[in-house]
Formats: C-alpha cells, structure tokens, sequence
C-alpha cells in the first residue's frame, strides 16, 4: 500500500493533474496573427476578376459566351429572380419595387444601356449602380453574362417591336 502511494507521489511532481495536460500547449489562437498579407496584383478578387471600375468593365471586358437556347433560358430565369422586381419582366423599368425606389430604376430596353457594349451592362451587374445593388458575390462571372446576353435579346425584341409599330 506504502508502495502505491510512493509511486503515485513519485510520479506526481511531473505529471499531476494530469488531465490539464491539453491546457499546457503553447495556446494558438484562430487569427490571432494576422494573415499573411498579399503584394499588390497578387490576390485575385471577385472571382478571379481584376479589380475594375464600371468604366474600366465597359471598354475592356468581352462576353466570351455564345447566346446558345440554354444561356438564354438560364439569364432569362436569373433576370426574372433578381432584376424584374425593380426593371420589370421586360425590362422597361416597371418591376413591382420600382415605385419604393428613390430613383427608379432604369429602362432597359429603351436606355442608354442598349447602345453601350456588354461589358458596360456587366459591370452594372457585377458592382451596382447607386440604388442597384452589385451582384459580385451573388453570380458567378458565367450567370452575369448569361443576363447580359438575355437583356440583349429583349432589347433586339424591343427594337423590332418598335419597328413594326412605325410601319
Ligand atoms: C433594387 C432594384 C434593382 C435591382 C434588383 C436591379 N437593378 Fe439595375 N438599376 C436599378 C436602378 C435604380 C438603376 C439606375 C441607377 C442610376 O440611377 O444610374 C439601375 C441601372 C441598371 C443599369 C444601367 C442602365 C443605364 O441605362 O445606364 C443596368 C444595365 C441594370 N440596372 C441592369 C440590371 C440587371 C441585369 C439586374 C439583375 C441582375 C438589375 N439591374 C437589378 C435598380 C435595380
């Protein structure tokens, strides 16, 4: 019995109480250093996309996909979730929201958009306009030009709507 004890306190002195031994690691904090921060031009952002002013957006960035039935049909579901409650299903400007809206929101069809190039109605989507909210995060690059070739395709539709009215 003497024996047992001896042991015990023996061993003690090391490693007694020895179910805090978790506690004894050096404690590393989540973020505690702050984390390794990137040279300029060497993080990519908004998904892989250089940073770009709308400006910037409207000269330089290209749509690199075909308008095939299925980009069509899936800007044309995109569109009918996030921009027709303010621009309205055929984008005239009209959406159910439109009247909450301090400065109603633009008209798409008949705007200046339609004679600007597509990388100018991407970059609206991409970064937002004042009151139209930037769907960087919410759309992948692909889906933001699956809309821009939707809202061409309404406003080709507007334009040959409008011709045969004049005739
Ligand atoms: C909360 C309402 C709202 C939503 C949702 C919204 N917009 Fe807008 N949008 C606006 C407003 C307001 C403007 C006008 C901004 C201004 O005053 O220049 C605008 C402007 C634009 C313009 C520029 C038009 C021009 O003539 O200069 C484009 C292109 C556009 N929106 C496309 C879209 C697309 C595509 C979506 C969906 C992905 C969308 N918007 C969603 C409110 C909205």
């Amino acid at each position: 019995m003497v024996g047992v004890a001896l042991v015990f306190s023996a061993s003690a002195a090391w490693s007694f109480p020895w179910s805090i031994d978790m506690y004894r690691g050096a404690a590393v904090q989540p973020l505690s250093r702050a984390p390794r921060v990137m040279p300029d031009d060497t993080m990519p952002v908004n998904r892989g996309e250089p940073p770009m002013s709308l400006e910037q957006m409207t000269i330089k960035m290209q749509n690199p996909l075909k308008p095939t039935p299925e980009n069509l049909a899936h800007g044309k579901a995109l569109f009918n979730n996030n921009c027709a409650p303010c621009h309205g299903e055929n984008a005239l400007g009209d959406g159910p929201v439109a009247h909450l809206l301090h400065d109603p929101p633009k008209n798409l069809v008949s705007g200046t958009s339609k004679d600007l190039p597509d990388g100018y109605i991407y970059g609206a989507i991409r970064d937002g306009i004042l009151l139209m909210p930037s769907y960087d995060d919410a759309m992948s690059a692909h889906e933001r030009w699956d809309v821009v070739m939707y809202v061409r395709s309404l406003q080709q539709a507007g334009a040959a709507a409008a011709k045969t009215a004049a005739k």
